[in-house]
């Protein structure tokens, strides 16, 4: 596995790549790697003769300070866990100055909407930091294809937003959340909890497992009553919002309509560790 990092190399290799008519497979990562990174690789493994992985914390797309400064790193230990994996060609670990040359600052996007629910109300700036970095990095890295988790799933559908509206020429693949055995969605701030913290967090998937339950027998003013009584009587853990949205418009929905499709969003904060969770209703 080539580990490249800066951008004059990246440069070299893709042009390399390129011309050998490799199909160039992409998943971005901010680092502390698990395998819910690695089944973004997986996906990508099988559709393309090249896969690249990322790692770069991307200063702009946190919104608190603390936040970002506690978010985990270990470069050595991920590249590791790449290497050894067998599924990634090269990863590309980039200075801030290869992504933002000058100013560490986001553009603005319009991502038509999408960036004004859920995640864009919580964390304000959050989406343009986001499609700022994305943006750079397809730019420099030119996959053909590129693999984002379900896990996130606004980022998804605004990533594959800015792709339609900018006409980039890249396939947007979403992959679906990897979780542990006892269903937590694996992430890489689960690191920041205690064991038995984890293990009470899978309240999460539980909960969305008994909304999907409820899903079309239930109104959805009573769902919500529901899930709040669950996290009211969790220790420790505080609910930031539980909606059902729209999955193409993400707007969030009192009523079932028929020819939808809904999806439930999760956000509980466990110890001051910040956990994101969705699941698709049927
Ligand atoms: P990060 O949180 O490191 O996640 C990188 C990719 O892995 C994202 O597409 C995310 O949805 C996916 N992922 C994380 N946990 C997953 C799980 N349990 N199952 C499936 N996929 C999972 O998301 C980011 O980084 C950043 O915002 C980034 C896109 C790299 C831009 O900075």
């Amino acid at each position: 596995m080539e580990v490249i990092k800066n951008r004059k190399i990246l440069q070299d290799f893709i042009e390399r790549q390129k011309e050998m008519g490799k199909r160039i497979g992409f998943a971005p990562t901010m680092g502390a790697l698990h395998k819910g990174h690695l089944s973004l690789y997986e996906e990508a493994r099988k559709e393309n003769d090249l896969v690249i992985s990322s790692i770069f914390v991307n200063p702009t797309q946190f919104n608190n300070p603390e936040d970002l400064e506690k978010y985990p790193r270990d470069i050595n230990r991920d590249i590791l866990i790449l290497e050894n994996s067998g599924l990634v060609d090269a990863v590309y670990i980039p200075e801030v100055s290869d992504i933002y040359p000058e100013k560490t600052e986001s553009r603005h996007y319009d991502f038509d909407g999408l960036e004004d629910e859920m995640e864009g109300k919580s964390r304000p700036g959050h989406f343009d930091g986001v499609g700022t970095v994305v943006e750079e990095l397809f730019r420099q890295v030119q996959p053909d294809n590129a693999y984002f988790g379900e896990k996130d799933f606004q980022q998804l559908a605004i990533i594959k937003k800015m792709v339609e509206k900018k006409k980039l020429p890249v396939n947007i693949k979403g992959v679906p959340i990897y979780r542990a055995e006892n269903g937590l969605a694996l992430s890489s701030r689960n690191q920041r909890l205690q064991d038995n913290r984890k293990e009470a967090s899978t309240v999460i998937y539980q909960t969305l497992k008994k909304v999907n339950d409820w899903f079309r027998t239930v109104t959805i003013p009573e769902i919500k009553e529901r899930v709040t009584d669950i996290f009211d009587q969790q220790q420790g853990m505080k609910l930031e919002y539980f909606l059902i949205a729209d999955e193409k418009t993400l707007k969030e929905t009192d009523f079932f309509y028929k020819d939808r499709s809904f999806r439930a969003f999760i956000v509980v904060i466990v110890d001051g560790v910040r956990l994101i969770d969705n699941m698709h209703l049927d």
